[in-house]
């Protein structure tokens, strides 16, 4: 497991998936707001499920978040994109709603970019959020990730276009510890 100040990334198990899927896959806006896909309802148990990890993926890294005290399962943190010739990534994540606006988003992003720039040796780290996300913003700016510009109209999102930020961090930027 990696560790931050207060969540821990893990591999996904069985049993967080029907978690996942009943508390954040199923809110049709959180997801339509955070995926970049069209929500649709997914069988229970499907092998269909985006919550349903290829491990032969090497592109995609999926883990589940959960709290270092006591274990609980709290969300989804994904190294997505890996670009081992440009040595890039992009990083994505969702908290479970009782999870949110506890300082846990802002550990999640300072682990993936340690899984980013020490464990994969990557040299550029990129996020993408819609721009009235200030959590996720707020997030990646608190581990040193810039905004880089604004992707107009870009989101689809029941029934309006709406704009992304594009953020980056590079690792010779990093500093390990979050910074206010
Ligand atoms: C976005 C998300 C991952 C952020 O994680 P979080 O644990 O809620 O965020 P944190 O508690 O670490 O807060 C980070 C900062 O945002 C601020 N913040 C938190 N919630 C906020 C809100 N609703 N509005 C404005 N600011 C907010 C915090 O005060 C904190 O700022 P500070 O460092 O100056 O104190 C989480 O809210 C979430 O899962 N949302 C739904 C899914 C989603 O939007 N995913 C991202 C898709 S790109």
């Amino acid at each position: 497991m990696l560790r931050g100040s207060k969540v821990g990334l893990r591999a996904r198990h069985e049993d967080d998936i029907p978690v996942l899927q009943a508390e954040l896959y199923d809110d049709v806006v959180t997801h339509s707001r955070a995926n970049g896909q069209p929500w649709r309802p997914i069988t229970p148990g499907s092998k269909d499920s985006q919550l349903v990890v290829d491990d032969k993926e090497q592109g995609h890294v999926p883990f589940s978040v959960v709290e270092l005290d006591g274990g609980t399962l709290v969300g989804t943190a994904t190294l997505w994109g890996i670009d081992n010739h440009n040595r890039s990534a992009h990083i994505g994540l969702g908290l479970l709603p009782s999870a949110r606006g506890k300082g846990y988003g802002t550990d999640v992003v300072a682990v993936l970019s340690h899984y980013g720039f020490v464990v994969r040796g990557l040299q550029r780290l990129q996020i993408e959020t819609l721009s009235d996300n200030a959590a996720m913003l707020r997030s990646a700016e608190r581990n040193g990730f810039v905004r880089e510009g604004v992707l107009r109209s870009s989101a689809w999102v029941m029934g309006e276009f709406l704009d992304e930020v594009l953020l980056g961090l590079l690792v010779q930027d990093w500093k390990p510890d979050p910074q206010g």
